[in-house]
């Protein structure tokens, strides 16, 4: 890596989210004043405290932007016909643009198949098989079709923080459907260019690939994982597991650790923090999703009134 001028430079999810919020809100303002106004479905189901904080938190924003959350809350104990059903009523709602499913659900229900009945067109996490497959076949640029928000908010993030992954060896850890293998794909596409080597919990000697790595992108979810031992001085670090410490009991909240060891940021040219890093951005690209379906929708508007 040549040698940065300054080490340790943050990388702000929270500003960059905040920045590409407002280019949203415009281009949602645009699309209400031609008739469109975008919905998010989230169908949650059962009590888990993380999972409504994170549906919460996707409502908020859709405010934020002037998109209309649409929300469906059902019991821990709902039966698969029950979220299959919530699933039927959003893909025929004209005034849902798309939805999520949040995960996990509970265990007597079949994430699989509850992904499998998602019309891929309002499937805004872009994990159907169907999307995913348009990404497997993106060789030259990003598809059109909605993709992982995780994987794509890193490479948002890195760009709009000045990193090029041009020819960089990335080493991402993590074999997950929502970061780790959607990123082996859209780091390797040609307008993206990097070399990926996609570690995981069965890779021998982590260390020893994380120490060849350009940038290390550490989605494990395992607490201060990274450590300055394991990287080369000047390497880019990208924080996406989370770990939640116990709640302390005078706040009732829990604090959240990433993979990668504080001691890790004076070694590095730029790192994204966790919280505050790639979690704003993974958010920010479920908008996106939803305001680039609704966009596509107003052009088949448009091309069929012509
Ligand atoms: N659970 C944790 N993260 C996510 C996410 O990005 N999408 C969904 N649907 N569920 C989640």
């Amino acid at each position: 890596m040549d040698s940065p001028a300054q080490y340790g430079r943050k990388i702000d999810g929270r500003e960059c989210a905040r920045v590409l919020k407002a280019q949203l809100a415009t281009r949602v303002s645009r699309l209400r004043e031609n008739g469109i106004t975008p919905g998010l479905g989230t169908i949650l189901v059962g009590n888990d405290i993380g999972s409504e904080k994170y549906v919460a938190g996707k409502q908020r924003d859709c405010r934020q932007v002037g998109i209309t959350p649409l929300a469906v809350h059902l019991p821990h104990n709902a039966t698969q016909k029950d979220v299959l059903a919530a699933v039927q009523k959003f893909n025929t709602d004209p005034n849902c643009t798309g939805f999520l499913v949040q995960l996990p659900l509970p265990s007597q229900i079949n994430e699989e198949t509850i992904l499998a009945h998602i019309d891929p067109s309002k499937d805004m996490d872009g994990m159907t098989a169907r999307n995913l497959g348009a990404l497997f076949l993106s060789l030259n640029q990003a598809p059109s079709s909605p993709q992982p928000c995780t994987a794509r908010g890193i490479i948002e993030l890195l760009k709009w923080g000045g990193v090029s992954l041009n020819g960089k060896h990335v080493v991402v850890i993590g074999r997950g459907i929502t970061a780790g293998r959607p990123l082996g794909l859209m780091l390797t596409r040609r307008d993206v260019n990097a070399t990926v080597t996609l570690c995981h919990t069965g890779t021998r000697d982590l260390a020893g690939y994380t120490r060849q790595a350009d940038v290390i992108i550490s989605a494990a979810g395992s607490a201060h994982l990274i450590t300055p031992d394991m990287m080369k001085k000047g390497a880019v670090l990208v924080d996406v597991g989370v770990t939640r410490g116990p709640v302390n009991p005078a706040t009732g909240k829990s604090h959240i650790v990433g993979d990668i060891d504080p001691a890790c940021y004076p070694l590095c040219s730029a790192y994204t923090p966790n919280p505050g890093g790639v979690g704003p951005m993974t958010r920010t690209m479920l908008l996106t999703n939803v305001v680039e379906a609704a966009e596509q929708q107003l052009a088949a508007h448009k091309q069929a009134s012509v």
